[in-house]
């Protein structure tokens, strides 16, 4: 039997950075940014004693709530993150005694940028199977822990956020997530979006501190050209797989990079503006997070239908990328 969602939640924390507050900070502009990327104002995560597990917890709360029920009916959690709250034990251990997931086991995965679609799909195969029943599939990412707030350059990319989703078996058969393409291309990703501090390679000193190594690198160029060929390529291998016209698509659900790169996917899938959803306006970049946040969007705003066909895609640090199609149960 397919794997199908049956809820969806998110967590943006209060705090705000606007573009105007950026150019109190940095040599940048509102204009500069809303141009170039469609970015006007990131959630941060102010508090310093709450990291990514927080953001996790409050997405993991409410998915509870929202399918009725509890803690212990769940088999497995996985959370995608970038940005732990530690390198161990995971983040996905740290949340499941947030809520007291007493019979689940959980682990965390990174595949940054992608690392939602990754666990989905990972989760997905686990249903499949017949080896579990629920399943609880977390992105988020608290991304002003590892940005550089005087590099201009990717200090106006990224907010903090999370989404989730609960996994189960589809309720009847040709719904839920009916196909996924997963890709990695570490030979031409490692050197273009990383942080090289904090690893085995470079474990914290003071010279990592004062090298700044422990902060997002990002050669915003060469990103930008592989995520506008990869995310469309990607999407429309997914429609062609499946039968999949403009007409019968009812949301593409991108990875809210750059208002830029969502807009070159959904052209070459020759889908109109209506058919896709776009918060980076909002949030910024949420790496893990975008997707589920858009999904969980989507769901509080009635969008989202039975037999309702979904795309959704992804391009991240890696690099990493993927497509799914997904029939909304
Ligand atoms: N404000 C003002 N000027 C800025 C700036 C900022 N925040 N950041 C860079 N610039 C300047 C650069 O210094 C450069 O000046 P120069 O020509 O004098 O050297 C100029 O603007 C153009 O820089 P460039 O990097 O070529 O801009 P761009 O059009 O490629 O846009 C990004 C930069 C980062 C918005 C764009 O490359 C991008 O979106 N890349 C993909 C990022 C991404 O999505 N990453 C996550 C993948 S999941």
């Amino acid at each position: 039997m397919n794997a199908a969602i049956t809820a969806t939640a998110k967590y943006l924390p209060d705090g705000i950075l606007s573009n105007l507050d950026l150019e109190r900070m940095l040599d940048t502009n509102d204009e500069w940014i809303r141009t170039r990327t469609g970015i006007s104002e990131r959630r941060i995560l102010r508090d310093p004693e709450k990291a990514t597990s927080y953001i996790c917890g409050e997405v993991a709360r409410q998915l509870l709530e929202k399918r009725g029920m509890t803690a212990d009916e769940l088999d497995l959690i996985i959370v995608a993150t970038m940005t732990p709250d530690m390198l161990f034990p995971s983040t996905a251990c740290l949340v499941q005694d947030i809520i007291g997931a007493r019979n689940a086991w959980a682990f965390d995965l990174n595949a940054a940028c992608s690392g939602f679609l990754f666990a989905l799909n990972t989760a997905s195969r686990f249903i499949e199977s017949g080896a579990h029943k629920k399943v609880m599939v977390i992105g988020a990412d608290k991304m002003s822990s590892v940005i550089d707030y005087t590099d201009r350059s990717t200090a106006i990319l990224f907010g903090d956020g999370g989404g989730g989703v609960i996994l189960e078996p589809a309720a009847e058969e040709g719904y839920g997530i009916l196909d996924a393409r997963m890709y990695s291309d570490g030979t031409n990703g490692k050197d273009h979006l990383l942080m090289k501090g904090g690893g085995s390679r470079h474990p914290a000193t003071h010279k990592t501190v004062d090298e700044r190594l422990h902060y997002i690198y990002q050669d915003g160029r060469m990103v930008f050209k592989s995520a506008v060929t990869s995310m469309a390529n990607v999407a429309v291998e997914i429609m062609e797989r499946n039968g999949l016209t403009a007409e019968n698509v009812s949301w593409l659900v991108p990875h809210q990079a750059n208002q830029r790169i969502i807009s070159a996917t959904a052209e070459r899938m020759g889908i109109s503006s209506e058919k896709f959803i776009s918060n980076v306006g909002r949030y910024g970049n949420t790496t893990a997070g975008t997707i589920p946040i858009c999904l969980a969007e989507l769901d509080e705003e009635n969008k989202l239908h039975p037999g309702s066909n979904l795309v959704l895609c992804s391009f991240g640090a890696g690099y990493t990328w993927g497509g799914m199609y997904v029939k909304w149960q």
